[in-house]
């Protein structure tokens, strides 16, 4: 009999797409149903990107270079100086999105069965990722009363075992909207330098902090920059997810190397979609200013929504555009599900994401659900209207 691979049974099918066949059969039967479960942002994507596009006119596709446009590479350096980080030309790698970068780089620092510790809830995906690159995800527990920021070192020094490869953050985090402190940074950075192992810096949301909150990255803690790997993408920064462009930067030299090695063997990156990137650096500082300013009063929509449905915790978060909230109520997939198959008002209804799935310990985040705020204001104060009306009408049920 034909039979698939282990890996193949391992893969995770993704949590948050469970439950979108009864949102299909809710639209069949003429509701509308708010979208609160994913992070597509419905933010223009800057004119840059098409007109360069557009002016594209070589006779022939070629592929690119394996380790990316340098126009793309010299355009992310730039825009790293920005941020005061100092990548060279030869520390960046141009990948299919941040997807691609985390993938790569958990191939490269891991062996099949390797441990990867991450805090939890964590990006579903990371649990794909890994499964791909054959390493195992160990989850380091946050909690919503403790605004989901990072436990101690002892606790998290525990956590690891010899075949520990890496620690691995989202920050700004998705789900939780958590923005990690520099001082919870230098304690991950004391770890990974008593421990010895390699600090993954996923931060495809670093513009999106709020309340005037300074973001610090993993690339700002100067003891640790031979042992971090930043994993960036431009979908989130320039609401360009359909482009699949990011890329994977680190000082480590070894691990560079390595990456290109893969880069190799997949060729290239789109050469359109990294000439549309390219202009991306010329984007105005207002853009960012005007769009964090959108995000920030969708965040407030939401979490002052929250606040005042009775039994909910949750700790304002300061960057993303996700929440992570706890709900009165036990089982927050029936919920979920009963939201779509069960309830309305005035033909509408709003759509979450259970938060389990993005936990790696079985039974946790059961009464948690994920919001992602990005809908406009109008949608959004709705769609929180209805599941305020939702979790009473489930609750009494
Ligand atoms: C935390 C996090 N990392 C990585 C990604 C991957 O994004 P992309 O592959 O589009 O760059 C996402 C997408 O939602 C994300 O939320």
């Amino acid at each position: 009999m034909l039979s698939l691979s282990k890996r193949a049974e391992l893969m995770p099918a993704s949590p948050i797409r469970k439950l979108v066949p009864f949102a299909q059969e809710a639209k069949k039967n003429g509701i509308k149903v708010y979208h609160l479960n994913i992070g597509q942002p419905d933010i223009k994507t800057p004119e840059l990107f098409f007109e360069a596009i557009r002016n594209f006119d070589a006779p022939v596709l070629e592929y690119a270079l394996s380790q990316g446009d340098i126009k793309l590479i010299d355009s992310f350096k730039k825009y790293y100086e920005k941020c005061n980080i100092d990548f060279e030309q030869d520390e960046i790698i141009i990948t299919y999105g941040g997807s691609e970068a985390i993938i790569l780089s958990l191939m490269a620092i891991g062996d099949p069965g390797d441990e990867v510790l991450v805090p939890e809830p964590f990006y579903a995906n990371y649990n794909g990722f890994a499964c791909e690159a054959g390493l195992v995800i160990k989850p380091i527990t946050t909690k919503a009363e403790e605004g989901f920021h990072l436990p101690s070192k002892e606790y998290i020094k525990s956590l690891i075992k010899p075949n520990t490869r890496a620690i691995m953050i989202s920050n700004p985090c998705n789900p939780t909207g958590t923005v990690y402190t520099k001082g919870e940074l230098k304690m991950l950075g004391e770890i990974a330098l008593e421990h010895d192992i390699f600090l993954i810096g996923d931060e495809v949301y670093r513009e999106f902090v709020y309340d005037g909150l300074e973001f610090t990255s993993l690339m700002h803690i100067p003891e640790i920059r031979d042992r971090v790997i930043i994993c960036d993408s431009i979908s989130k920064r320039y609401s360009a997810c359909g482009a699949r462009i990011g890329c994977v930067c680190s000082k480590n030299k070894d691990f560079m190397k390595t990456i290109m090695k893969f880069a190799q063997a997949r060729l290239c990156v789109a050469t359109i979609e990294m000439l549309g990137a390219t202009s991306l650096i010329n984007t105005t500082k207002e853009y960012f200013q005007e769009v964090n300013k959108e995000y920030q009063k969708r965040r407030d929509i939401v979490y002052n929504a929250l606040l005042n449905i009775p039994g909910v915790v949750c700790e304002k978060p300061m960057g993303a555009f996700y929440v992570v909230a706890k709900l009165p109520i036990d089982d927050a997939e029936d919920f979920a599900k009963w939201m779509l198959t069960d309830f309305n008002v005035n033909n509408a209804t709003t759509m979450v994401a259970p938060a389990a799935g993005f936990y790696a310990t079985p039974g946790l985040g059961k009464d948690e659900v994920r919001l992602a705020y990005i809908l406009k204001e109008e949608d959004l104060t709705v769609a929180m209207d209805i599941l305020a009306k939702g979790i009473k009408a489930y609750s009494n049920k």
